[in-house]
């Protein structure tokens, strides 16, 4: 039977090892993680945290010092199994003197594409990434968001089943980075994997499903996003109402704060923010807003590696 996950490893680890320096460095320190098909994942982590070396050792261009990884059920060492992988390398360096197609030509035939079937997929694919212009122009002229998108239509190429993107839109201005996303959840529709290294939190919040966030080799934090973003209690926001309510309503709450004329309160529990309300409505007093409190990526990011 098929693995329900694309990607699963066990206390995988890489120690680097400098023997003319004595110094190790413990890139990746015992990762066990599992990707499940189909789902879009995001691998978050200060610079040097390990992510680049994590997907390296799934792709078998770095060898692990323990542990394992399978791909779609397969050990990772195994030629066969990087072949339903598309990978975009971090800062990657195409020869200049190529032109667009011409590059996409070449990494099709490594994959082991026919030239008919090349001819074919090279100008869709250029047309999903938006270059459709500019596959007869030499990479050198590209700009940084065109090579991005270039590289990720190598990734394409020969139609995988997981891609893996380190740092995807590195570099890319908004509207470039958009345009990235929007490729990427078309071939999420399509049942493609996609597992991303990023430290752009807000990208990885728009639209990753699930994440672990590395801290110096380890996995400090993981799950789906809106667990992890997801706060403890609900906060209420009130324009105005008289001093007694106020009072009654903060020993309901666990915090108030004022702001910009607004007070906030903070409840517990649904049942309580449920009390506050009675009372409020009881007495005709307006309600601002009520919402669960949840966090940004970013605050959960910082909280957890900075402990
Ligand atoms: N080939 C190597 N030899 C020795 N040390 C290395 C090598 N590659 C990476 N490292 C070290 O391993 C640690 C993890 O690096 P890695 O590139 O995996 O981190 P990263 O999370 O991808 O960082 P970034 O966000 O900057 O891309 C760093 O301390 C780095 O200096
Ligand atoms: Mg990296």
């Amino acid at each position: 039977m098929p693995s329900e996950y694309a990607i699963e490893t066990s206390d995988l680890a890489k120690v680097y090892r400098s023997r003319w320096k004595r110094r190790e460095v413990r890139a990746v320190d015992g990762i066990s993680l599992n990707v499940q098909r189909g789902t879009i994942f995001g691998l978050l982590g200060p610079n040097g945290a390990g992510k680049t070396t994590f997907v390296k050792m799934l792709l078998s261009a770095v060898h692990p010092t323990r542990g394992s990884a399978l791909i779609f059920g397969r050990n990772a060492r195994e030629p066969e199994a990087r072949r339903p992988i598309g990978y975009l390398p971090e800062n990657h360096r195409f020869p200049t003197y190529f032109t667009g197609a011409g590059m996409l030509d070449f990494y099709a035939a490594l994959s082991g594409m026919e030239s008919a079937e090349r001819r074919k997929r090279i100008p869709e694919m250029l047309e999903v990434v938006g270059l459709e212009q500019w596959g007869s122009m030499r990479i050198g002229k590209y700009s940084k968001g065109m090579l991005q998108r270039l590289g990720l239509a190598q990734a394409l190429i020969h139609s995988p089943s997981m891609l893996i993107l380190d740092e995807p839109t590195d570099g890319v201005d908004p509207v470039g980075r958009m345009q990235i996303r929007e490729v990427l959840t078309r071939f999420e529709q399509q049942g493609v994997t996609i597992f991303i290294n990023s430290h752009l939190l807000v990208e990885v919040e728009l639209f990753c499903r699930e994440v672990a966030i590395l801290d110096k080799g380890k996995v400090a934090l993981s799950g789906k996003m809106q667990d992890l973003t997801a706060g403890k209690g609900y906060r209420l926001t009130l324009a105005e109402a008289p001093e007694a309510l106020v009072e009654e309503l903060r020993t309901k709450a666990t915090s108030m704060a004022s702001r910009n004329g607004f007070v906030d309160f903070q409840f517990a529990t649904r049942q309580l923010a449920n009390e506050a309300v009675d009372l409020l409505r009881a007495q005709r007093c307006e309600i601002e807003s009520l919402a669960p409190t949840t966090s940004t990526l970013e605050e959960v990011f910082v909280r957890t590696v900075a402990k």
